[in-house]
C-alpha cells in the first residue's frame, strides 16, 4: 500500500478508537482557536490531538508531499539517508517522505514539544507500511531551548512550524536545522502573504548559510515577489475521506491546501539543480493556447503564451499544473528537447 492510502487507513482506525462525536467537538475548538489569530492551540491531550490528525494531517502531509517531490525532481540522484523531522507534531512530514521515497529505512527522528502528538504518531506510526515510518523515534524536543544540538540527517523538514514561533526562536530554529542537515533543507508554510515571508526569511538563511535552493524557485538569488503585493504558494489537493468530509461538515469531495515553501540543498552533498522555471499559478485555457505566469531563472517573473502551433511544448503546456516545473523535464512523454 502506497504512504497516502495506509496513512488514510490509520487516520480512520484512529479516529474510530477516539470517537466521532467527541473528535468533532475538539475539531470546533481547534478550528475556533486557528481563527481566532492569536497564538496557534496548543495539542494538550488526545482528543485534540485526534481532532488536528482528522482536519489538519491529509492536508500537511500533501503539502509536504508535494515540496519533497519537488526537491526529489530538482535532485533525483539524491534520497536522503536519515531524517529529522522538526515541529514534526503526529508526523505529516515522515509520511510524506515515506510517499516520495518508499524504499529508504532511513533513520528518522520527530522532535516536537507536545506530547499527546508524539504519542498519536507513534501510534500511527506503528501500523505504517514503510520501514522508515514504522521505526521512526519520538521525542520530546521544545524548540528555542538554548544549546540545543540536533543530531545531523541528511533531511530536515520544518512544516507548518515556524508559524508557531516568536521570531528569534524561529530564526534559531532555521539556523540549527542548516547546521544539522548533511543534505537538504524542507521549510513548509500555510499559503499565506504571511507564511510566505516566513518562508522567505528561512530562505534567505539558508541561501547565507551555504545552501542553494532547488525548489520552487529556479535560483537562489532574490525572489522577484518579495516587496510586491503578491506571495509565491502552491496548492495540493486534499481528497477528503467520509469521515473527513463529516468533520469538517463539507459536501465537496476534495479541498485545495494553500502552501509556501523552500527545498534547500547542499550542492556538494546533494547535487541537482533547480528547474528553469515554475509555474506560480493555474495555467488559463483558451482556444489552442495557454496562458503560463512563470517565474523563470535570470528573467524573474514572465507571463508567456504557448500556441498550438508548438507542438509538443503545447501539448505539454495543457498538462502542465500551478506549481510545476516549466519547461516540463526531458522524458516525461511530450517530446521536448
Ligand atoms: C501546526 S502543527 C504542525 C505539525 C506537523 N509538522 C505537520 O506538518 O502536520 C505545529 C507543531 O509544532 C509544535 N510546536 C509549536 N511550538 C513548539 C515549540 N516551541 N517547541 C516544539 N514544538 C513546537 C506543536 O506542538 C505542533 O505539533
Amino acid at each position: 500500500m502506497n504512504a497516502e492510502d495506509d496513512l488514510r487507513a490509520g487516520l480512520g482506525r484512529l479516529l474510530d478508537g477516539a470517537g466521532a462525536r467527541r473528535t468533532a467537538a475538539a475539531v470546533e475548538r481547534l478550528v475556533a482557536g486557528y481563527r481566532g489569530g492569536g497564538p496557534a492551540p496548543a495539542l494538550r491531550d488526545r482528543d485534540d490531538v485526534a481532532a488536528y490528525a482528522a482536519y489538519r494531517m491529509p492536508a500537511t502531509f500533501q503539502a509536504v508531499r508535494a515540496a519533497l517531490r519537488a526537491l526529489a525532481g530538482a535532485a533525483p540522484g539524491w534520497e536522503p539517508d536519515s531524517h529529522l523531522d522538526v515541529g514534526g507534531g503526529t508526523g505529516a512530514a515522515v509520511w510524506a517522505a515515506a510517499a516520495v521515497w518508499p524504499d529508504g529505512s532511513r533513520p528518522t527522528v520527530v522532535l516536537d514539544q507536545a506530547e499527546p502528538a508524539l504519542a498519536v504518531g507513534r501510534e500511527l506510526a506503528a501500523g505504517a507500511a514503510a520501514p522508515a515510518v514504522r521505526a521512526a523515534g519520538w521525542r520530546r524536543h521544545p524548540l528555542g531551548t538554548a544549546g540545543s544540538a540536533w543530531a545531523p540527517a541528511g533531511l530536515v523538514t520544518v512544516s507548518y512550524v515556524l508559524g508557531e514561533l516568536s521570531e528569534d526562536v524561529r530564526r534559531d530554529v532555521v539556523a540549527d536545522a542548516a547546521r544539522s542537515a548533511r543534505g537538504g533543507v524542507v521549510v513548509v508554510e500555510p499559503g499565506t502573504p504571511e507564511g510566505y515571508r516566513r518562508v522567505l526569511d528561512a530562505r534567505r538563511q539558508l541561501v547565507a548559510a551555504g545552501f542553494e535552493v532547488l525548489a520552487p524557485c529556479p535560483h537562489s538569488a532574490a525572489c522577484p515577489m518579495a516587496g510586491t503585493a503578491d506571495w509565491c504558494h502552491f496548492a495540493a489537493r486534499v481528497q477528503r475521506s467520509a469521515l473527513h468530509r463529516r468533520i469538517k461538515g463539507g459536501e465537496l469531495g476534495h479541498e485545495d491546501e494553500k502552501f509556501a515553501y523552500v527545498a534547500a540543498a547542499r550542492p556538494d552533498r546533494v547535487g541537482g539543480a533547480p528547474a528553469a522555471g515554475r509555474v506560480v499559478r493555474h495555467p488559463q485555457l483558451r482556444k489552442g493556447q495557454v496562458l503560463l505566469r512563470l517565474c523563470m531563472a535570470g528573467e524573474g517573473l514572465a507571463g508567456t503564451t504557448v500556441s498550438k502551433r508548438q507542438g509538443p511544448r503545447y501539448r505539454a503546456a495543457r498538462d502542465v499544473r500551478w506549481g510545476d516545473a516549466w519547461p516540463p523535464p526531458e522524458g516525461d512523454g511530450h517530446g521536448l528537447p
